[in-house]
């Protein structure tokens, strides 16, 4: 090569804005394409964005054209072309085609563009995850992990790991997967709390981040079966200072996303003016009895004791319009680790974060009680086998101090801030009751 002469860049589609006017080459895969004997454009995407290409055969030549209008769905391909501006098209930028290398050519590809059925794009997901609205569902579910470790990292928190096989089964027996483990038996786990718990008196501030397993026989459109949950733990920390770190991280997470990913939110057409409107703190407080007054007073059929079903918790976030804490839950629908009210043994130290627009529950937390024979009790009363927790009685043991954590579902905090209709779309591969595959 000529010394001085210019490398033809390589580039991916979120970069063309950057080279405009230049030669380029991008490899990217056919989404659709329309066009005329004369032009073709080609709906292009590359996993950072969608464009379009043009192809003039006046440019390319009778070969290359007839090439390109035998091109099929999803082949992929290199193709070399100078980037230009232009604002009519949706990206504001497109790409005048040169010449076209197929890579990998696709036959009979099964999502075409007409309308398909949920089911259908569901046994499909493998191919599916390619298409527009799971590109920006996911893309800001990545935002958003991204923005969690960044979010803990800043506020002093050390992530553990905890075991995802497991002996116990803290938040109640209904619901567990149950495994053999050589000659006993294991569960998949629940939550990861009972050993943030014990990362926190080790470290002070601890978070989780993993796979959490509910076997949910509940066919709803909150409910997986398999869902990620970021659980934090902190020593020395009454509820009313966690729910203050509960709803900085959940306003920095809402601002991670408004940040960096305006193209996605347009895409799926999500109103940013709502979600800016979330990051305006504090969240208003409302106790469980205060919630069940306000309920009756709005003709809900409710008593006090009973746990909020989807209708209550939509009518609850959408009264304030803005995500609230319900606080102070009656002891016998929580789990048994939630610290006892000193004046009222009838309710926990505990709230749960309802999102607006029918989001419902999106983070459940408490403050943890630290006696011994009460925990011991509430094991025993739960039906629990206490000798499964003896390694988390312990803690209570050896320098017990206040401590509180919360459980944020990372699917629906995905599926509100994307404004989807359900969690299915928030995960890549879901898991639900009726769904093992792909
Ligand atoms: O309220 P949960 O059951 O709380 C716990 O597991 C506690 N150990 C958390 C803690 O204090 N460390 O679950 C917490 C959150 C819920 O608010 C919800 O966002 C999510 O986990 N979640 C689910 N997400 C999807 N599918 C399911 N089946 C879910 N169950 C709970």
């Amino acid at each position: 090569m000529p010394q001085g002469a210019k490398v033809m860049e390589t580039i991916r589609i979120e970069d063309a804005p950057h080279f405009v006017g230049q030669k380029v080459r991008l490899g990217a895969w056919l989404r659709n394409k329309r066009g005329s004997n004369k032009m073709q454009f080609l709906q292009l995407r590359d996993g950072t964005g969608f464009f379009q290409g043009v192809v003039a055969k006046e440019a390319v030549g009778e070969d290359i054209f007839a090439k390109v209008k035998a091109l099929t769905q999803e082949t992929s391909m290199y193709l070399v072309g100078t980037i230009r501006q232009d604002d009519r098209s949706d990206f504001g930028y497109e790409m005048d085609v040169e010449d076209v290398t197929v890579v990998g050519e696709s036959e009979g590809y099964p999502i075409t563009p007409k309308e398909h059925g949920t089911d259908f794009l569901m046994d499909h997901r493998h191919l599916y995850l390619r298409h527009i609205q799971p590109f920006a569902v996911l893309r800001i579910r990545n935002t958003l992990i991204a923005a969690t470790y960044e979010f803990f990292n800043k506020e002093g928190f050390i992530k553990i790991d905890s075991p995802l096989l497991t002996s116990s089964a803290p938040e109640g027996t209904t619901e567990l997967f149950h495994t053999e483990y050589f000659d006993t038996d294991a569960y998949l786990s629940q939550t990861g709390q009972l050993y943030a718990e014990a990362g926190a008196m080790a470290f002070g501030k601890v978070f989780t981040f993993g796979p959490t397993f509910r076997a949910e026989k509940s066919k709803t459109r909150r409910h997986l079966t398999e869902f990620w949950m970021i659980e934090p733990e902190m020593a020395w920390m009454h509820q009313d200072e966690s729910l203050e770190v509960q709803e900085r991280y959940i306003a920095y997470l809402i601002q991670a996303v408004l940040d960096r990913n305006q193209y996605e939110l347009d895409l799926l057409g999500r109103d940013k003016d709502l979600l800016k409107s979330y990051t305006q703190l504090p969240y208003p407080r409302v106790s469980y009895d205060d919630a069940i007054t306000l309920l009756k007073e709005n003709d809900f059929d409710v008593e006090w004791g009973v746990d909020f079903g989807s209708p209550e918790e939509t009518f609850l976030a959408n009264h304030f319009n803005k995500p609230v804490f319900i606080t102070n839950f009656p002891k016998e629908i929580k789990a048994f680790y939630m610290k006892r009210d000193e004046e009222r043994d009838d309710i926990v130290i505990s709230a749960d974060l309802l999102a607006p627009e029918g989001y419902g529950e999106i983070i459940g937390g408490s403050e943890r009680d630290t006696d011994y024979d009460y925990l011991e009790e509430r094991i025993k009363d739960m039906g629990l086998n206490v000798d499964d927790y003896q390694w988390y009685l312990d803690l209570r043991k050896y320098g017990a101090v206040p401590h509180s954590g919360f459980g944020l579902g990372l699917e629906r905090m995905v599926t509100w801030v994307t404004g989807e209709e359900h969690i299915r779309e928030a995960i890549p591969f879901p898991r639900t009751m009726n769904r093992l595959k792909p």
